[in-house]
């Protein structure tokens, strides 16, 4: 009986802590996201409005690693970039944000442009609550970047998880990205999944394979195109590129595996597939499609490590795939029409 009642008090206090903790995270969260538990001061502390169409997340990006707009810079606060030792304004702690947040003072004593708002908080406790926000946000974001790697998980299938492999292993050799090589990873550790990559770049490799199935139909004197249903979320891009979508058009589109197939009128059959030589020398026509697609991502994913540079997070990553500019990736060649045609 004694050691049931010890176990429960035991399990009772482990509850309460863990609710408490849960509401100094959501506090922390409710004040970057929405702006809550403060109010900002105006007018050299004349006025005071509640923050709420302040929020950290606002200026600062939902994803805390900070952005440009116009001519203001708005810095990244994730955890990690505000207590780097070797960051140029000083380190910050918990005392110098709520200085930051209060006073607009920076750790080396700069005061804070008008841009970043004054904040007047309603308890003192929510400077933890929004650091262990913004360290957890970091850990988010971050997840499987260490000192000298990224770690990516690779996709389920094992001949496209060995040909993502040899993208990132040739990536590596031309150098890795900011001293860091790419690893592969669990999911649960790494900074993306492979399709979770492949998600972020589809609209990248829509934007390519549109772009030169216009071409190819413009060179063969066509301005329309039937797109077979499994392709259909290309009409947009196709639109965009002056092509009329038709049901009853002499030429054809439909997807391929990592690319798309091109019938025009009079039998002729085009093939739009990744062009890189992935590993060093397969030509790409050698490379079934799915292949050639992820050896394609992993280049990518090295190309969009590089440019979101030494500080690389999450959602740069995913955003620069969805940024790339892959037209030069793809290349068009004849393929074979289809065997019934005699
Ligand atoms: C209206 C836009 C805006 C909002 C809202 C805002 N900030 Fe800022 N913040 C800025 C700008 C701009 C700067 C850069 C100021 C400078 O360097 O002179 C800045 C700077 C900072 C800095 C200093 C970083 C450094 O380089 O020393 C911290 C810390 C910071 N903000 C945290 C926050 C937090 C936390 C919140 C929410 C409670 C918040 N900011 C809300 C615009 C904003």
């Amino acid at each position: 009986m004694r050691r049931l009642t010890a176990a429960t008090a035991a399990a009772l206090l482990a509850a309460g802590l863990a609710a408490l903790a849960a509401r100094a995270g959501d506090a922390g969260e409710a004040l970057f996201l929405r702006g809550e538990g403060a109010e900002v001061v105006l007018a050299g502390g004349r006025l005071r409005r509640p923050a709420s169409d302040f929020a950290c997340a606002g200026c600062h990006g939902a994803d805390g690693r900070g952005r440009r707009e116009g001519g203001t810079v708005f810095p990244p606060i994730l955890w990690s970039a505000l207590t780097d030792p070797a960051r140029p304004g000083g380190p910050y702690d918990e005392a110098a944000l709520a200085r930051a947040l209060e006073s607009g003072t920076a750790p080396d004593g700069r005061s804070l442009g008008a841009a970043m708002p004054r904040f007047a908080l309603a308890e003192p406790g929510l400077i933890s609550a929004l650091a262990r926000y913004l360290a957890q946000l970091d850990l988010r974001q971050r997840r499987g970047v260490t000192a000298d790697g990224i770690a990516l998980a690779p996709p389920a299938d094992p001949a496209a998880a060995r040909a993502f492999a040899a993208a990132l292993a040739a990536e590596n050799l031309a150098g890795g990205a900011w001293g860091r090589r790419f690893r592969l990873g669990r999911a649960a550790a790494s900074l993306a999944t492979a399709e979770e990559a492949a998600a972020a770049l589809a609209p990248a490799i829509d934007r390519a394979l549109a772009g030169l199935a216009a071409e190819a139909l413009r060179a063969s004197g066509q301005a329309r195109a039937a797109v077979a249903p499994d392709a259909a979320r290309l009409g947009p891009a196709l639109a965009a590129q002056g092509v009329t979508l038709a049901e009853d058009a002499g030429a054809r589109l439909a997807p391929t595996a990592g690319g798309m197939r091109l019938s025009l009128p009079g039998g002729r059959v085009l093939e739009i597939a990744p062009a890189d030589t992935p590993d060093g020398g397969t030509p790409p026509d050698a490379m079934p499609g799915p292949l050639a697609a992820a050896a394609l991502l992993g280049h990518e994913i090295a190309r969009a490590a590089l440019a979101c540079g030494r500080g690389i997070t999450r959602a740069c990553l995913l955003e620069t795939l969805g940024r790339a500019d892959l037209a030069g990736r793809y290349a068009i060649r004849a393929a074979e029409p289809p065997a019934s045609s005699d």
